[in-house]
């Protein structure tokens, strides 16, 4: 069985996907769609594909069996409604959008037509994660503190709040999202930002830092800290701390338990196994083994969009 797959948004991380697909046996790219029509023609060339720049027509003329949307987080909503009433299978890069409202419709279409979904939450299936995992069966952490610290990306939709959700929503999302998977429910946060460092870059209007404080329903606390205006020192992870060691994550892991330590590398492609279980959840229509579904990201954007509501109000935000 070979499945037909499409594209909407044909830029970087589509990219990603399209060389995993390409490793992965029984898919066939049959067509990409992105508004910048230099860019897809590029794209449909290289992967043997037809290129559109209205995904509406590409929906209406391919029969797909699964699309990936990897277009910024403003262009989502109709794109996925359109593909659910057709039957299309999805995988969707995060953030899934920038409106709860939306994605709560995109939610019930998605239920209503049976349609399997996996979201780019891609550290889930790292096995270091799976590590961690096993030590918080037994162990019980008292605090955790996750950070993104960057440089700005060049892409000019992310520096705009309306288009990209400012860093929080967009990028360190990923560390909202796996504080979510290893901690459980989030019950309230309360946030911080700071703004105008970036004099230099032109048209940004998003914060170039945050702090976010979680309260977890567990009792946990922990905060997660974004920076996007370094040039040096960039630090991607999170620390979680026990009575009787620290787990430093941050690419591989590292333990350190009294007075030793041990590191641990990741041995898998996380990227390339969030592709393959989505393929065959698609094939067998067996959907268990995804560990971001639509459902599931819906809340990682609940919990981002309630940071930044606090970032904004100075006030703590419940989690509903
Ligand atoms: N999972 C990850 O680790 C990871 C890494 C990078 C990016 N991403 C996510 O992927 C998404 C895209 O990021 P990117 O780096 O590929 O950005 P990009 O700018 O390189 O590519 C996005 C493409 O979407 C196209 N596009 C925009 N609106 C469109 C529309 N309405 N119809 C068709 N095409 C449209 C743009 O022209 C562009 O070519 C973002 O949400 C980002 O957060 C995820």
């Amino acid at each position: 069985m070979t499945l037909k797959i499409g594209f909407i948004g044909a830029g970087g991380i589509a990219n990603w996907h399209l060389e995993h697909l390409s490793k992965i046996e029984g898919t066939k790219i049959v067509s990409l769609c992105d508004v910048n029509k230099k860019r897809v023609e590029a794209a449909a060339k290289k992967w043997n594909a037809k290129p559109y720049t209205d995904y509406e027509r590409m929906l209406e003329e391919q029969e797909l069996d699964a699309l990936y949307i990897c277009t910024p987080p403003f262009a989502h909503g109709n794109m996925e409604i359109s593909a659910t009433e057709r039957g299309i299978h999805l995988f969707i890069e995060k953030p899934i959008g920038l409106s709860l409202k939306k994605a709560k419709e995109i939610e019930v279409a998605i239920t209503k037509n049976k349609i399997v979904t996996s979201v780019g939450y891609q550290r889930r299936y790292e096995d270091i994660v799976d590590r961690i995992c096993s030590i918080l069966k037994e162990n019980r952490a008292g605090l955790f503190m996750g950070y993104w610290m960057e440089g700005m990306p060049s892409v000019d939709w992310w520096r705009r709040k309306e288009k990209s959700g400012g860093q929080l929503i967009e990028q360190t999302t990923h560390i909202f999202d796996l504080a979510r998977y290893l901690f459980g429910k989030v019950e309230k946060v309360f946030a911080v930002e700071k703004k105008g460092l970036m004099e230099d870059v032109k048209n940004y209007n998003i914060e170039d830092a945050s702090c976010v404080t979680l309260v977890f329903e567990s009792g946990l606390v922990g905060t997660i800290c974004s920076a996007c205006f370094l040039s040096c020192g960039e630090k991607v992870g999170m620390n979680i701390y026990f009575k009787d060691r620290v787990i430093q994550y941050d690419g591989g892991i590292k333990i350190i338990e009294s007075n030793q330590q041990s590191k641990i590398s990741s041995s898998v492609d996380a990227g390339l196994i969030e592709d393959q279980v989505f393929i065959e959840a698609v094939k067998t229509k067996d959907a268990s083994r995804i560990r971001s579904t639509y459902s599931d990201a819906l809340k990682t954007l609940a919990l981002t969009l309630a940071a930044d509501e606090s970032m904004r109000t100075g006030r703590v935000v419940e989690i509903k």
